[in-house]
Order: C-alpha cells, then sequence, then structure tokens
C-alpha cells in the first residue's frame, strides 16, 4: 500500500494522458489490436449466418472450421437475463453496465451484455449449442484502475479464461467449442482486488446453434453443473442499506459548523444552514462587531474589527417553532477551516475540458436546491481546466481564463454570484509553471495571481504539485516547503482570506500543518471503486495526531453520485461501500467536498450525503480524528471522541462475509450502561451495559454515538 501522493502518484499516467489529449493515441494502438482480432468477427453477419471464414484463423479456430458452417447463431442480450447472479446492478441489454453504448478501444459493440464483476450467467444449452463468440474487456468508460476476468464453464469444467485484464487493455476474443455441451456457464470476476463493480463487457456475444435445432438454449436461476459452491458466494444482488432518508422535518434545525473563524479587516460570510418549513426568519444575539445578519437569508456578512472570540446565538423561526444553536466566531489571523471544509469540486465531474462558467454557476444553484447549502456544504470549487495554456498570460503577467472555460460574464461576476447564496468561491493552480492538467501554473506569479483572485472574491485555494517538479524535484524537505510557502505568502498578502488546502508530496501531513496549510492530501487520486477507498481509508492511520481545528488531513473527494468526467457515471460503490466511504470520512474528520453532477442525485446518494448527525460528527468543533481502538483481521472499531462528551464509534468490516463486530466499553474507556444511537437510521437504540454488537454488511459499516451529551462552550 502506497499513501504517497507523489510520483508516482495511484492513477497519475491515466489521469495526464487524458488531461493531455494521448488518450485518443493509446486508443488507437488498442484498436489496431481491436482491428486484427474483429477480422473474425467481421465475417459473422448480422442477420444470423457465418458466411465466411477470415483468412487469418489461429490454428485453433482452423480447427473449429468445420463447426463454423453456415448456422444459426442467437445474441446473449436475447436471452433472459433476470436470471443472472450479480452483485450490484442487472445484466445490461445491449449496453454497458452503465447503461451507455457498449465501447472498448474507442469502438462501439451494436451487441453484447454489460456486467459489473462479479456476475454469473448460466444457460441451458439444450444440447444444440455449437459454439460461444464473444470479444470481452473493460469498457472505456471506465478507464480508471478497472480489473476483471471472464471465465466459460461448460458442464462443471472451465474451458475459457481471459486472464486478467485491466482498464486501457486490448479487448480478448472468445471462440470456445460448445458441441455436446449441457450447461454454460459465463463469469465475470473481480480480478482479485475487491471491486466488484468494473464494467465487463460480453461484447458481440452469440451463441451458435446447430441448423434445424428444435429448442433454443435458455438461461437458468443457479448453475446445476459447474462452479464449485464456494464460487459464487456473495453472488446475489447487494440490497442497499436501510438508511434513514432526507430529514424534511417542518420543525427548524440548525446545522452545520458549531465554530468559524476569519481575520479581522478581511470580508466575512457565513449561511446559517437551517431547514424546517418556511419562511424562515434569522436572528443572531451576540454578534461580533462589524458583522450583519440578513433576516430574511440567513447570511451574516461583514467585516471582523477586531481579534476575539464571540459565541453568537443563533435563532431560525418558521410557522412550525423555533430553531436555536450557538455559534462560535473566532477573529485573528490562520483561523480558517476550524471545521474540515464541506463544499463541492468540479474535477471528477466535468474534468478540466468540460468545465465552465455556467456549470459552476448551476453547481451553486444545484447546492442549493438539493438541500445541501443547509446542511453546511458550502464551497462551490473550480478545479484545474479554467485558466489560460501554458505561457498564453496577458502581457503584464495577469492571469487570464482559457478558452475552454467559457466565460460569459467575468470571474469576479461568478464570484458574486455565488457569494449572494451564502456560498463560497474556489480556485486551483500550481507553485509550478503548468499545473496537472497542463494548463498555466502560477510560478513567479503567485503574488500577483493571489491578488487577481482575491479581486474575483475566492475564499478556497487548491494549489498542486504536478508542474512544479519540472522546477524542482523536491528531494529535500526543504524544497517541498518552499512550493507550499511560496503561495502562503502571497495569500497572506492579498487581502483576503483563502483556505489553503494541498495536493501531492506523500509526507505533506508531517509539515503541513507548521506552514500554515489547512488541508492536505493524504494519498493519490481517488477513484469510485472499493480498492481506492480502501486504499485511501488505510492511508488515514497513522496520521491522526495532524488533524485538528485549521489543518486536517484530506483523502480526496467523496466519490458518490453520478460523476466521472462527463459522463454521468454512477459510482462503482456498493451501497453499503457508500456507507463505509462517508462514514469513514467523518469519523476521520475529512473534508466532505463533492465531486458529481448536483442536479442528477438520487435519493439514496442525497440521504447519504444529508445526514445531519453524520456530518455532526464530521465537523465536530474539538477537531479530533478518529483512531482504530480494535483491528481482529477486517473488523474494526473506530472512535472519536465529540464535544460533548459522546463518542462516534464505527464498526467498519473490511471483509468479504457479513459479520459480527462488537465494541466493548472498555476499549471506549467507559463503564457500566451507557445509551447508544445509530447515526445512519438516525434511531436510539436503548441503553447497553458493558458492550454493544451488530451484525455489519460485507465492506459496511454501522455508525453510533455512545454516551449521554453533556454541556459545552458549543452547546445547548
Ligand atoms: C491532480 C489532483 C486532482 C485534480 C487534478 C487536476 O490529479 O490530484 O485532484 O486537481 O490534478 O489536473
Amino acid at each position: 500500500m502506497t499513501c504517497s501522493t507523489v510520483n508516482p502518484r495511484a492513477t497519475a499516467p491515466i489521469n495526464s494522458i487524458l488531461r493531455s489529449g494521448l488518450l485518443l493515441s493509446v486508443l488507437s494502438a488498442v484498436i489496431s489490436v481491436h482491428a486484427e482480432e474483429g477480422a473474425f468477427y467481421n465475417a459473422v453477419q448480422p442477420g444470423g449466418n457465418i458466411i465466411a471464414m477470415p483468412d487469418k484463423l489461429s490454428t485453433a479456430m482452423a480447427a473449429k472450421k468445420v463447426a463454423l458452417q453456415p448456422a444459426n447463431f442467437i445474441w446473449l442480450e436475447s436471452l433472459d437475463l433476470s436470471k443472472g447472479r450479480f452483485t450490484l446492478r442487472p445484466f445490461a441489454v445491449g449496453n454497458s453496465a452503465i447503461g451507455k453504448p457498449i465501447t472498448m478501444g474507442g469502438k462501439v459493440y451494436a451487441h453484447g451484455v454489460g456486467s459489473y464483476s462479479r456476475s454469473v450467467l448460466t444457460v441451458d444449452l439444450k444440447g444444440v449449442a455449437t459454439q460461444f463468440l464473444a470479444t470481452v474487456g473493460i469498457d472505456d468508460s471506465h478507464p480508471y484502475s478497472g480489473s476483471v476476468t471472464f471465465e466459460i464453464w461448460l458442464d462443471g469444467r472451465k474451458v475459457a479464461d481471459s486472464g486478467l485484464i485491466e482498464s486501457l487493455q486490448p479487448v480478448k476474443v472468445f471462440s470456445v467449442d460448445l458441441t455436446g455441451g449441457h450447461q454454460m456457464l459465463l463469469r465475470v470476476e473481480n480480478g482479485g482486488d475487491f471491486s466488484n463493480n468494473d464494467c465487463g463487457n460480453w461484447a458481440d456475444a452469440k451463441i451458435v446453434i446447430s441448423p434445424g435445432a428444435r429448442e433454443k438454449p435458455q438461461t437458468v436461476d443457479a448453475p446445476s453443473l459447474g462452479l464449485e459452491p464456494k464460487a459464487m458466494v456473495g453472488l446475489e444482488l447487494e440490497p442497499l442499506p436501510a438508511i434513514a432518508p432526507v430529514d424534511n422535518s417542518s420543525v427548524p434545525a440548525i446545522h452545520g459548523p458549531r465554530i468559524t473563524g476569519a481575520t479581522p479587516g478581511h470580508p466575512f460570510l457565513y449561511l446559517i444552514p437551517a431547514t424546517g418549513a418556511g419562511p424562515l426568519k434569522y436572528s443572531a444575539e451576540d454578534l461580533p462587531a462589524g458583522l450583519k445578519l440578513d433576516e430574511q437569508t440567513g447570511i451574516i456578512s461583514g467585516v471582523l474589527e477586531k481579534d476575539g472570540r464571540w459565541v453568537a446565538q443563533l435563532k431560525a423561526s418558521g410557522p412550525q417553532g423555533v430553531a436555536r444553536r450557538k455559534l462560535v466566531i473566532v477573529g485573528d489571523r490562520h483561523k480558517l477551516a476550524l471545521t474540515p471544509p464541506m463544499g463541492w469540486n468540479s474535477w471528477y465531474v466535468w474534468g478540466g475540458d468540460r468545465v465552465t462558467e455556467q456549470k459552476i454557476r448551476e453547481a451553486a444553484d444545484w447546492m442549493v436546491k438539493q438541500g445541501l447549502a443547509v446542511r453546511g456544504y458550502q464551497y462551490v470549487n473550480i478545479d484545474d481546466g479554467w485558466d489560460c495554456p501554458p505561457g498564453r498570460r496577458e502581457k503584464d503577467g495577469h492571469i487570464s481564463t482559457g478558452e475552454l472555460f467559457q466565460l460569459k460574464t467575468s470571474m469576479k461576476a461568478l464570484g458574486d454570484y455565488i457569494h449572494a447564496k451564502g456560498l463560497k468561491f474556489g480556485i486551483y493552480s500550481s507553485p509550478g509553471p503548468t499545473t496537472c492538467g497542463n494548463y498555466e501554473g502560477s510560478y513567479q506569479h503567485e503574488l500577483q495571481d493571489a491578488r487577481t483572485w482575491a479581486e474575483w472574491g475566492v475564499d478556497f485555494f487548491k494549489s498542486d504539485l504536478c508542474g512544479y517538479l519540472s522546477v524542482d524535484s523536491g528531494s529535500t524537505v526543504e524544497a517541498r516547503k518552499k512550493a507550499v510557502t511560496v503561495f502562503r505568502e502571497a495569500i497572506d498578502q492579498c487581502g483576503r482570506d483563502m483556505v489553503y488546502t494541498f495536493g501531492g508530496w506523500g509526507d505533506t501531513w508531517e509539515w503541513g500543518r507548521e506552514v500554515g496549510l489547512n488541508c492536505w492530501r493524504i494519498a493519490g487520486d481517488i477513484n469510485p471503486k472499493w480498492s481506492d477507498v480502501r486504499r485511501v481509508a488505510l492511508c488515514q492511520r497513522g496520521t491522526e495526531q495532524q488533524a485538528g481545528p485549521g489543518h486536517w488531513n484530506d483523502p480526496d473527494f467523496l466519490q458518490v453520485g453520478p460523476s466521472w468526467f462527463s459522463q454521468d457515471m454512477p459510482t462503482f460503490l456498493t451501497g453499503n461501500e457508500q456507507l463505509f466511504h462517508m462514514t469513514h470520512w467523518c469519523m476521520s474528520a475529512a473534508p466532505l467536498i463533492l465531486s458529481c453532477n448536483l442536479a442528477k442525485l438520487e435519493p439514496f446518494t442525497l440521504a447519504l450525503i444529508s445526514n445531519d448527525e453524520v456530518i455532526e460528527v464530521d465537523q465536530d468543533p474539538l477537531g479530533i480524528q478518529g483512531r482504530p481502538v480494535t483491528l481482529l483481521g477486517d473488523l474494526e472499531v473506530m472512535s472519536r471522541p465529540l464535544f460533548d462528551g459522546t463518542q462516534a464509534v464505527a464498526l467498519f468490516n473490511w471483509g468479504e462475509k457479513p459479520a459480527q463486530i462488537e465494541v466493548r466499553w472498555a476499549d471506549l474507556r467507559l463503564a457500566g450502561p451507557h445509551p447508544v444511537r445509530d447515526l445512519w437510521l438516525r434511531k436510539d437504540l436503548g441503553v447497553f451495559d458493558g458492550s454493544f454488537k451488530a451484525t455489519v454488511a460485507r465492506h459496511g459499516t454501522v455508525m453510533l454515538k455512545v454516551g449521554k451529551p453533556g454541556e459545552s462552550e458549543f452547546a445547548p
């Protein structure tokens, strides 16, 4: 396992391929393999008959020549695919598993069956089948570290195996003799990485049947011949875990951070996140001098006049009641991100070449419309791709937006638009001459750029290292710190508060705090699949002591919701894996940054990202990152002390089977009876003496709050 974010990054090569346009040439390499292999396929014409044999045949295929006389065939997708066994989503008829045309190596296949690994489809051949033909591989829509194997079993014997096929690798072609066979089983496995959701395609898959056959092959429920029973374990649709739906109670409630900070003299902005039937009317007592509250919108703005610490009493009143909550406001330098930043970033959803001003405006709109702003999500961040190509600054060195980032108004107007909703505006650059996506970086323009961003109203700055490696390889810690401090100093001189977060260089967590970073990545880019959530989550272990108010370990964006470089691709995480993911991020006090298409969130995703009690754990004002308290093989208990004297406790099952996990009060340094609440269900489970145990799904979690809340500066 590597937790390094520098050279090589987990996905940097593919990232840079995608961004530099090199993908096309990689794909054409795949296409050429394809064309050669496709020669045989072209011989099989739509319409049902094998009409010719290509000249170029493998020996095995030549031996089959006799069997390839004109014959009928049926497309695999014409069978009843509902009888298959699968772990995440049903087989897709004529499409890849994500429901888009099957595409491999740039070639679109008109026929085929898309499947997530793992799956099994069993076909009763009725003794009439002579051959199975298919082209298999990972769909192009899944270019990030997918890995699968395809197997064909006939009457209890494995007769063909593709071997491991990974994303962007050439397709493989199957031609299997079925003569005399009774039961064929098509199996897609997960390539050994426990990600059961990689998009494997049985493209152009067909069963050739003997001329004059009176019956047709058909699918059956489960194999009676073939796979050993253990190979079928877990091959049933994993239902979405039960979690409480979005809380739409009409009684007002105030959410979000209980503490926020700003530099006196700099613009202050804070939207009181509140829900409940409207119209809500807001008020606040004991606000520090310089701040004012808009009682209709709940937006607190102004400029703090001096250093200090104030406890404001917020109130949201509506027809169905009144909500009250304390908000601690800290006025001082470098008091930003006192709880982990929450918001949205454009990277995984729009990449560098599809992000536009309009999409950023829409993200801000949807943040409000989906009810996320009122749960505490506040940053709307543009990632790479907004600025000009390298070397194309204006004559005076001023940074300009690139042609791809279509700007209809101005960056300042975009910032104003976001701020008018009480939300905050984020931007991205690099200390090097170029960014990771090969746009202009800020090298030797750091202060000039920071001032420009301040004029635009930027509140959040993400710096990324890639391009800096051409300036300095960062072989010493001092050199690495320099790449960070150059922006720290620039931001400090620009007259505006900006949360400062940094990607790159694996050991940043060891020194990020002392050089004034608010967040630093702890691992390479994440992909929306289990092996990645697992990889990155494991990287949190050992970094716990570095996290705290104002400085956080960043495991990268949340991989939920439709996303992935303009494809609206559903996450490859099962429901349980998404729950594990969100829980782990919250237990670890990680930034909660979405990077999906906010316009298209499903109810499960919304419930997952909007649960106030779960978010409360992430945003706890003590800022103590959770730690494993017991680890028994794949079974982990993690706990996190909370401001009110209770503890958040997560039972994580990293394993492949459901398992019972017990948390003992002694391990939490507790004794006697304690109340337990299930945070995902938002339900009190009762009072438990000594311990609590629950059955936890494969790759799943149970998230609890243990103990009775007490008094604190932040509550009630
Ligand atoms: C790196 C980062 C990503 C994103 C891209 C942009 O890969 O880790 O989060 O910012 O660069 O090019």
